[in-house]
């Protein structure tokens, strides 16, 4: 027996968490059936539009992250799209796309932590980057290669305080933000705001890395059509681009 709560399917008949498939389609947009899927209810106004938000934020970074090169080079190599879409998902990893979930779940166990021990978003952000630099690690979802404002954050904050989410994880985050800004400005980032703001919709942090991951995949299959169509076969690195740094050539004798 494989039971699941996610839909029903009989010959000439879906429900998928109870509503029918004919009905969400063309009334439903996108992002709140995606909702509906994970929580089992059909969003309000203000998650339906947070949510819109967070997976149009993802949606693309050009051709600068692992993720769409992956994608585009095994594209070049004549593989079929969803393969080539599949690889670029293989690279989302801790610091790329996955930094999401590991922030969410700080946030959410720290928040915790300073409602049993009443301390403020200061002392909570204090504490949490004094804990993670005696451990020697990272405060996930702070910092970037490109950006020192990035647009994306400001207006997802910007969505989420009209939506009435700013609440405490998106306090704590912003805290962060100011803690680090005391020594070295370390600005939130994607990763970052859509974590914070993903806790303070009452999401599991486990689902962190989906809500990047369904922005991206739309991303690079635009990427992948425009390798497919646009450009050489069989991308190569070639010799002005590489450095050779073994030893010097040897003979066997
Ligand atoms: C995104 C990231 C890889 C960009 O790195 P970068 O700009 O190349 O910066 P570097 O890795 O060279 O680090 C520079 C300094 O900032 C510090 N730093 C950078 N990001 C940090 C973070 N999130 N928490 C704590 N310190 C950080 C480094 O320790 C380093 O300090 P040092 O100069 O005293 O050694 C990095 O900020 C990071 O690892 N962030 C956390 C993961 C994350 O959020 N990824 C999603 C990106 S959208």
């Amino acid at each position: 027996m494989w039971e699941t709560g996610i839909s029903k399917i009989e010959p000439n008949h879906i429900v998928t968490r109870g509503f029918r498939q004919e009905e969400l389609i063309g009334n439903v947009p996108f992002a709140s059936v995606f909702f509906l899927l994970i929580k089992s209810r059909m969003p309000d106004k203000q998650e339906a539009q947070m949510v819109d938000a967070l997976i149009t934020s993802s949606v693309d970074h050009g051709v600068t992250p692992p993720s769409t090169h992956a994608a585009r080079l095994v594209a070049s190599a004549g593989v079929a799209l969803p393969s080539a879409v599949a690889a670029g998902v293989l690279a989302i990893g801790d610091v790329h796309g996955g930094a999401i979930e590991d922030a969410a779940r700080l946030l959410q166990e720290w928040n915790a932590r300073a409602q049993k021990n009443k301390w403020n978003s200061e002392q909570t952000a204090r504490e949490l980057l004094e804990h993670l630099r005696e451990k020697g690690a990272r405060m996930p979802g702070f910092g970037h290669r490109i950006h020192t404002r990035d647009p994306r954050t400001r207006r997802l904050f910007d969505v989420a305080a009209a939506n009435g989410f700013k609440r405490e994880h998106i306090n704590l985050a912003l805290a962060i933000e100011r803690e680090f800004a005391r020594n070295k400005p370390l600005p939130i980032n994607v990763d970052g705001a859509i974590a914070a703001i993903i806790s303070d919709m009452d999401f599991d942090w486990r689902l962190g890395k989906a809500f990047f991951l369904i922005g991206r995949v739309a991303g690079m299959i635009a990427h992948v059509y425009e390798e497919m169509t646009s450009h050489k076969p069989m991308r190569r690195m070639c010799n002005q681009e590489t450095e050779y740094s073994g030893p010097w050539e040897r003979s066997l004798e």
